[in-house]
């Protein structure tokens, strides 16, 4: 009888991305001191003196929710790390549990049952691994005004953790990756089926009730988009060999979306969901170099991967259909409309859809690149100008990019101008050492992206990585989230950390960066579409004896590690998110951070406090105001996820939170203040 493995486990790790960036491209190690020093020069006032050297971008127009003019943002009492299973938020604030997975929201309303519940119910409930979320206020005009007490809140659903989602899994050793033991060699066809219901994006009604409890509306506006909705692709990739498969032998359909991490707004209203760790959701049966280069660059597995299944080993569920073997990407038909050998080159995009529209059908739109997309910042909407978004590649050394569109944004055409999505250039990002940067457009036929090289833009797209390489782009640390600051133009990153660097350079200044940093840069003449910028180090991560900002170590009001989510409000407080992996958090020298968290940032004053510490096991991840600043939306991601494989088995969790049902459950913070001030102040 042939051994099967008794369990998937399927160790990510750290960023859950392995590295699969071995081009040569110089890091930038020698970067930080003249960054550095060039800040403390600058000290305070560094965001004005850029902006009077690049153009004198001042105080943006719109109208404060708090803080006043040249007074402090920072209202609140910092909280102290803390390692409980509990949420602490600062004096005078108070939060609500809402939307945890699970909950249902459309078609039969099927109630939460983690043990009960079928591929069918999970699609009328919301997903799993809360992650990137909006609230767009409910008049559908605009992303941030309108109501600040009804809207759809949508939010994406990063991932699965399936021993807290089977009946099958109750008492087996399973880590947080893992999947129940294969049975002859197959997994259950509707096992499959939930866990992919459970990626994707929820769209939910939500309105504050006369008791300021925030409920879900049932509403046909409430949507469940899946690892298995139909979409379409756009742009020059669309109808491509690249991406003919048997479901779509013309090259235009997918089947879903996965592991949907941060996401985008558009300045017409839409949502736009980052497919970031797609990879490892497929296999192919073939040697580690028998692999397209379009899978070898980005890491879908091959057989010598150890075990060579996808990472939740869907293509074995065992009715043996193609919604489920279209994730084993080994060519076997006459060619590539008779198997699904390209299924892969379908995932990897910045993927946009009208929350609006329960009918409206998500558009891949694959001039915005394929990578490891975190998410998408784009920069205001201006009349007649191009439209500017940035997107980070979460991966070890991977890169940043920015796209500028070809047509120009008019307001009233609404939504038909996500086609500027479609036609445009895609530029890679250079650091330099002098604290200058460079856009390095991924143009076929420019440079050296010949047709010795790609054959067609298409090519460019599909292998965006290798073109990147191609133009000595910057290996940064794992870019994360990016925001705008609205007072000044300045775009921030995160760098979460990166373990895997082997030279430090200025943008990233350490070997082994275990903490992570926070990078800014200005575009030149503050023209979002300019070619050339400026950057600093906004900020070093880390504990009190190895950290930086505004010249100083962090406090203990101030430390933390691994920035990940990161948003402005329109008043220019600038929140940072942690996502320390679970494998590390509470651990060693970890532990003096203790659990994930959010900080809040005034990047005019040089403030930064510790505003909220989540339970145990989890990232915290997303956030959003209502326009007011008086609600406050915050998710936290994989409460429990630290729980052990033995454990688990033995029915201890390592974490309860929020206390609703057998496990953790990850699920959405109300945060207001009990006076209904601005939330921050
Ligand atoms: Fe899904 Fe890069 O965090
Ligand atoms: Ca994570
Ligand atoms: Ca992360
Ligand atoms: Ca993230």
């Amino acid at each position: 009888m042939p051994h099967t493995p008794p369990h998937l486990v399927i160790d990510l790790g750290e960023g859950d991305e392995p590295q699969s960036n071995h081009s040569g491209n110089r890091h930038f190690s020698d970067i930080l001191d003249a960054s550095l020093s060039r800040r403390s020069a600058l000290k305070g006032g560094l965001g004005a003196s850029i902006a009077a050297l690049f153009g004198g971008m001042g105080l943006s127009g719109c109208a404060s929710t708090g803080g006043g003019s040249g007074g402090s943002l920072l209202g609140f009492t910092a909280v102290p790390v803390s390692s409980a299973d509990t949420v602490v938020v600062p004096k005078g604030y108070k939060v609500q549990t809402f939307v945890p997975w699970g909950t249902p929201i459309s078609g039969h309303m099927p109630a939460f049952d983690p043990l009960k519940n079928t591929g069918a119910d999970q699609a009328h409930q919301v997903g799993s691994h809360h992650d990137g979320m909006h609230f767009f206020p409910i008049e559908g005009r605009d992303p941030y005004s309108g109501s600040s007490s009804e809207g759809l809140l949508v939010m994406n659903h990063e991932y699965v953790e399936p021993r807290f989602m089977h009946a099958s899994a109750v008492g087996q050793k399973l880590s947080s990756s893992a999947v129940p033991a294969l049975v002859n060699g197959k997994r259950p066809a509707d096992e499959c089926r939930k866990e992919i219901h459970a990626h994707g994006v929820s769209v939910v009604h939500v309105r504050k009730g006369s008791n300021q409890q925030w409920e879900v509306v049932q509403d046909r506006l409430n949507r469940r988009i899946t690892g298995s909705t139909p979409m379409v692709l756009s742009g020059p990739v669309r109808g491509t060999d690249f991406v003919k498969t048997k479901y779509s032998p013309d090259g235009t359909r997918v089947r879903g979306t996965l592991n949907n991490c941060a996401h985008g707004v558009t300045p017409w209203n839409t949502y736009m969901m980052a497919e970031e760790n797609w990879a490892g959701y497929f296999v192919n049966q073939v040697s580690a170099t028998g692999r397209t280069r379009e899978q070898i660059r980005y890491g879908v597995r091959s057989n010598e991967s150890k075990p060579a299944t996808s990472r939740y080993g869907w293509e074995l569920a065992d009715d043996g259909s193609e919604e489920f073997t279209r994730f084993n990407v080994t060519a076997r038909g006459a060619d590539a409309t008779q198997d699904y050998r390209n299924e892969a080159n379908g995932f990897g995009w910045m993927v946009e859809f009208d929350p609006f529209n329960p009918d409206s059908t998500p558009v891949k739109r694959t001039a915005l690149g394929r990578f490891a997309h975190e998410g998408v910042v784009f920069q205001p909407g201006v009349e007649g100008k191009p439209v500017v978004c940035y997107s980070g590649d979460d991966a070890t050394n991977e890169y940043i990019y920015k796209f500028v569109s070809k047509g120009v944004f008019q307001k009233a055409r609404g939504i038909a101008n996500g086609e500027l999505l479609d036609e445009g250039t895609l530029y890679v990002a250079k650091f330099n050492e002098d604290g200058t940067g460079s856009w390095l457009p991924l143009v076929f036929g420019q440079g050296p992206l010949t047709p010795f090289s790609f054959r067609s833009q298409a090519d460019v797209l599909v292998n965006t990585r290798l073109a990147a390489d191609r133009l000595g782009a910057t290996r940064m640390d794992r870019p994360e989230w990016g925001a705008i600051d609205p007072r000044t133009g300045q775009v921030y990153f995160t760098l979460t950390n990166n373990s895997g660097r082997t030279a430090a350079d200025k943008a990233n200044p350490r070997e082994k960066n275990r903490w992570g940093h926070i990078i800014r840069w200005t575009e030149m003449g503050n023209d979002p579409a300019a070619t050339s910028f400026q950057w600093d180090i906004f900020l070093l991560a880390g504990p009190q004896n190895d950290s930086r900002f505004a010249g100083q170590a962090l406090t203990q009001d101030q430390m933390f590690n691994s920035p990940d989510g990161l948003w402005f409000d329109k008043d220019g407080r600038l929140w940072i998110q942690t996502d320390i992996s679970e494998s590390a958090m509470n651990q060693g020298d970890y532990a003096q951070f203790g659990n994930n968290q959010m900080l809040c940032a005034d990047p005019r004053t040089n403030e930064l406090k510790r505003f909220l510490v989540g339970p145990m096991g989890q990232e915290i991840t997303g956030v959003i105001t209502t326009p007011d600043g008086r609600t406050m939306f915050v998710n936290v991601q994989h409460p429990g996820a630290s729980t052990s494989a033995d454990d688990f088995a033995a029915g201890k969790l390592n974490g309860t939170w929020p206390n609703m049902g057998r496990y953790g459950r990850s699920a959405t913070l109300v945060i207001t203040k009990e006076d209904g001030g601005v939330i921050g102040t």
